[in-house]
């Protein structure tokens, strides 16, 4: 018989809520205790899933015995103490993107345990978005890649409080291009200029970088907290033998044509609509990596490497130079 897996669930706000949907898709998991500072969320939230427990302290959460993992889904700002608490009680843990804003704490933490790949996984849900995942798995097709071109450009600027909290785009938003980046050319940045703009908000909304990877890859990404025509998601490479690229996902498949224009329908609206498949997949790819005890796929050594890279952005946008890692 499959071994049903336990699973608390912290932090109910947007990515908690897709969370959720994702997890009660799958088979051999109960959601048996939910947490958010506001009660009426925690309630209704609790209620509608038909979860037994809820909760406004998060550590209730973590200690409650018969759960196996916690999926944390609170701010940025919360995330390495509830990590830090959930592993100390023997819980595998999901975390949310950025692990942390403040790489040394990352390294703290990897240092503290030896086992840490095998027991927290990291939301880098876009690896397991189908298409950017066949891209991946396709490169060799295109032989030597040199160029990596990420265009990641949000429909509109988060709010004030979800800023604050947030620890700024090049953490926040960019650091999913930064894993991207990673990911794809499967090598160590060794150099990073970043400039950026205050379009929108008081923080750097709007921001261009360009890496480049010990392998001689060149990759540059595109983030703008704003774009009026939608959630824009596309991703280029370019080889010495072809080039793979993902366009957007659009509302549907529909094209009018007259004899002076042509319209189609707009992109998917955001991250729950564009990425919803990646969210399944990334829960499912946490708990085959439980059952099966190994390695999960993204790890905080891969949180690292996408936060030195955050950081390497600040400075040089700050100092307005190149970095060198
Ligand atoms: N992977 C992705 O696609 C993706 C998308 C959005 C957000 N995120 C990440 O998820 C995290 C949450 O973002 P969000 O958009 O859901 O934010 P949000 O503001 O919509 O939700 C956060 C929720 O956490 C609750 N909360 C606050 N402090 C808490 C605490 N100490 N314990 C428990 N709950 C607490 C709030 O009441 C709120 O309901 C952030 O770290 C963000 O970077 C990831």
């Amino acid at each position: 018989m499959e071994t049903i897996l336990n699973i608390g669930v912290i932090g109910l706000g947007r990515i908690g809520q897709i969370h959720l949907s994702a997890l009660k898709a799958l088979k051999n998991i109960n959601i048996t205790a939910v947490s958010d500072t506001s009660p009426e969320l925690a309630r209704k939230t609790a209620e509608k899933n038909r979860i037994p427990k809820f909760y406004t302290d998060y550590h209730n959460v973590l200690h409650q015995q018969d759960i196996d993992a916690v999926w944390i889904c609170s701010p940025t700002s919360y995330h390495m103490a509830q990590v830090r608490e959930a592993l100390e009680n023997n819980k595998y843990v999901f975390c949310e993107k950025p692990l942390d804003k403040d790489r040394t704490k990352i390294q703290s933490l990897i240092n503290s345990y030896p086992d840490l790949s095998r027991r927290l996984m990291i939301g880098f849900n876009r690896r397991f978005d189908p298409d950017f995942a066949a891209a991946k798995a396709s490169i060799k097709k295109i032989g030597k890649p040199t160029i990596i071109k990420i265009t990641s450009r949000d429909p509109f600027p988060p709010s004030t409080e979800y800023s604050r909290l947030s620890g700024g785009i090049y953490n926040d938003m960019s650091i999913h291009d930064l894993d991207m980046a990673c990911f794809i050319s499967e090598s160590d940045a060794e150099q990073v200029i970043a400039i950026g703009s205050k379009n929108y908000t008081k923080d750097t909304d709007t921001t261009l970088i360009t890496i480049k990877f010990k392998n001689g890859i060149i990759c540059n990404i595109d983030n703008s907290r704003k774009a009026s025509y939608g959630y824009d998601q596309r991703l280029e490479i370019l080889g010495d033998k072809g080039m793979i690229s993902v366009e957007n996902k659009r509302v549907n498949h529909l094209c009018y044509y007259s004899e002076n224009s042509m319209e189609s329908s707009v992109f998917e609206p955001f991250f729950l609509e564009r990425y919803k498949e990646s969210y399944i997949e990334e829960a499912k790819a946490f708990i085959t990596s439980i059952k099966e005890k190994k390695e999960f796929p993204s790890t905080a050594e891969d949180a690292l490497k996408a936060s030195v890279l955050a950081n390497a952005c600040e400075q040089s946008l700050e100092k307005q130079k190149l970095i060198f890692l």
